[in-house]
């Protein structure tokens, strides 16, 4: 009973949790290189990102993100932003901007996920 009281006690102590670190995800970039959005030009986008080194940042090709007709589709993590009909010409504005700059390219995101 003691060791209850004790617990129920420590409850309302102040916490310490906001200070302990949260883990850090590396970026990464999926572009989409399933059926739909590979016959939108998904392969050259997918190519447009691998020819530029993004230190810190991984690009991979990635399956159907659920968003077919939209593409391609490219899906940073973890922040989970999302761009649709991305062409292989706006790839560099979007590491510098978003990547490379931590600002999302408001033109080229995704409608229904971002306002
Ligand atoms: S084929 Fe790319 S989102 Fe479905």
């Amino acid at each position: 009973m003691t060791s209850d009281k004790r617990q129920m006690t420590n409850i309302t102590q102040p916490s310490n949790f906001s200070t302990i670190d949260q883990p850090s995800f590396p970026t990464c970039v999926r572009v989409c290189q399933n059926r739909t959005c590979k016959k939108q030009g998904a392969a050259k986008v997918l190519a447009a990102f691998t020819t530029l080194a993004i230190p810190g940042v991984t690009v991979t090709d990635s399956s159907c993100l659920g968003q077919c007709g939209n593409g391609p589709m490219v899906l940073v993590l973890p922040d989970m932003v999302w761009y649709s009909r991305v062409q292989p010409d706006e790839v560099s504005l979007l590491v510098e901007q978003h990547l490379l700059g931590g600002q999302r390219v408001k033109q080229m995101l995704y409608y229904r996920f971002h306002s």
